[in-house]
């Protein structure tokens, strides 16, 4: 596992790539929309409260970024149609896809797995892990055609250092890094399509304070100081980086 912390604070060129990025609308995704758009992305800001989208495109469009797109969607309620329609207008607007950055995650309870809810392991399990299988299946097409594709799963530190109550978030995303290394394997050969899982580490985002309540927020890095690495991997110069898991800081 190597740590890519060497990147952060640095700029990548985005220039002319189209990169959606699921959970836009806050943390780490929104973080990552305004610095993509700022190296010149366009970005397709993907997440379920609309109002909260708005403001990431206002915000981009005001820094004079490249006009982003917007896709609504609830990974926990979309169905078939949904990432059909999802798949079919990206195709059309754009006809590829250079980038996608499954940012989005929920939570859960942080509680033993003896009493933990079963419905909040299924509605965690599905959103963290079999959302974005679906979305990189259907997407793949629009990937296949980019010159140079990155695809990021956003990983967590539970992975490698399981701890107790993390509940369905740490199989969840133990999950991911095994789909992220199938996905790697069986696109072996494809070097257009990278894949990679980020561990982000800690930072200072709404998930982190509903972990951590006692946490003093100063003590953690904001989002936007990881993003670098983030960057680096869906630029031209990731090239140099061989699929795998790898951290932020
Ligand atoms: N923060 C940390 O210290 C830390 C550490 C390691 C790994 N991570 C990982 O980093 C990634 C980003 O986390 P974060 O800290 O930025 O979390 P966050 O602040 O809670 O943001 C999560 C994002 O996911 C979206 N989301 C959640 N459920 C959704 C749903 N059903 N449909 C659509 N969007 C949904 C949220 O949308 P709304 O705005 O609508 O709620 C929000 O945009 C996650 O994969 C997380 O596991 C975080």
């Amino acid at each position: 596992m190597s740590s890519l912390q060497q990147f952060n604070g640095r700029s990548f060129s985005l220039a002319g790539r189209v990169i959606l990025i699921t959970g836009a609308s806050g943390g780490l995704g929104r973080a990552l929309a305004l610095e993509c758009a700022r190296a010149g992305a366009t970005v397709a800001l993907c997440g379920r409260n609309g109002a909260k989208l708005d403001r990431v495109y206002d915000e981009i469009v005001a820094a004079g970024g490249p006009q982003p797109a917007i896709a609504k969607f609830d990974l926990a309620t979309a169905t078939a149609v949904d990432y059909d329609a999802l798949a079919s207008t990206i195709e059309r607007e754009f006809g590829r896809l250079d980038g996608l950055v499954h940012a989005a995650a929920m939570l859960g309870d942080r509680t033993p797995l003896e009493q933990y809810d079963v419905p909040t392991w299924c509605k965690v399990l599905h959103v963290n892990l079999t959302v974005p299988f679906i979305l990189t299946q259907v997407l793949l097409p629009s990937l296949r055609k980019s010159a140079d594709a990155a695809m990021i799963f956003v990983s967590s530190g539970v992975v490698t250092h399981p701890r107790p109550f993390w509940g369905a978030y740490a199989v969840s995303k133990s999950g991911l890094e095994a789909t992220r290394e199938l996905w790697s394997q069986e696109l072996e050969g494809e070097r257009n399509v990278r894949v990679y899982g980020v561990d982000p580490g800690k930072m200072r985002t709404p998930m982190r304070a509903a972990a951590y309540p006692g946490e003093d927020p100063k003590t953690v890095p904001a989002p936007a100081d990881v993003c670098g690495a983030f960057l680096y991997l869906l630029s031209e110069a990731g090239r140099d980086a061989a699929d795998g898991h790898y951290e932020a800081q």
